[in-house]
């Protein structure tokens, strides 16, 4: 979506074009915009072609209304910035899903990984967890993981070795409830980790390479 076309579709928008047909000359919003008539002009054309507004032209004026699809370009905006102003306890990771190495599983089986699980998280992980890896630009958001209180999976130790603490949240993907695992001594990664009571590849035919959401919540 072009700058431009956003801030169009948002000054007809403001005022009134999504409920009702407003009347308007392309100079007039050509003033609204700071831009030349003939640039006004362009941009209608160009949100009608795309299908996000109507338009009915007079003789100087047209009526013009923004459509279903208009209107979601602009929730979408509207959501971004609840995001930046309002969500503050969410933060929302864009990725594809990718195969690890296998280790997953082999950790999550655990016993002492899986009592806290059931006991802090409330349910016992489906074995593995499913790698997301996230967006190079969605990389600084991954320092918000670091200022919020986690909930913590403590580490111990077997006959033969010592298993790590992990630092988990709530989370979901597409819609589907889990958490998310980072494990305490592990380095930077743009790699995020789920656990879930469900095994997601096949509840939600997910295959390597499909984008998902992954929505973190933090404690209050
Ligand atoms: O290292 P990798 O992610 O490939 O394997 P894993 O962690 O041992 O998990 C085994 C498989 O189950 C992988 O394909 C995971 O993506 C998948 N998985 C899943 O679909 N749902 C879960 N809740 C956990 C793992």
């Amino acid at each position: 979506m072009k700058p431009y076309l956003l801030q169009t579709l948002k000054e007809l928008a403001l005022l009134g074009a999504i409920k009702n047909r407003i009347e308007i000359s392309s100079l007039e919003l050509a003033k609204q915009l700071e831009a030349s008539q003939q640039t006004a002009s362009r941009y209608l054309v160009e949100l009608d072609k795309k299908g996000m507004i109507t338009r009915e032209l007079g003789i100087k004026k047209q009526l013009i209304l923004v459509t279903t699809l208009g209107e979601q370009v602009l929730q979408e905006e509207h959501l971004q910035y609840q995001q930046i102003f309002e969500l503050t306890d969410r933060v929302i990771f864009k990725g594809k899903v990718v195969s690890g190495l296998g280790e997953g599983r082999y950790y999550t089986e655990q016993s002492g990984y899986v009592k806290q699980f059931e006991e802090k998280l409330g349910f016992v992980p489906f074995p593995g967890t499913l790698n997301v890896e996230i967006e190079h630009v969605e990389r600084n958001k991954l320092r918000l993981l670091k200022d919020h209180r986690a909930i913590n999976i403590e580490e111990f130790k077997t006959k033969n070795r010592t298993f790590g603490g992990v630092r988990c949240f709530r989370a979901k993907i597409a819609g589907m409830d889990g958490a998310i695992v980072l494990p305490l001594r592990s380095h930077y990664s743009n790699i995020l980790e789920f656990i879930s009571p469900d095994f997601l590849r096949e509840k939600l035919s997910l295959k390597d390479g499909d984008i998902v959401k992954i929505v973190i919540y933090f404690k209050k």
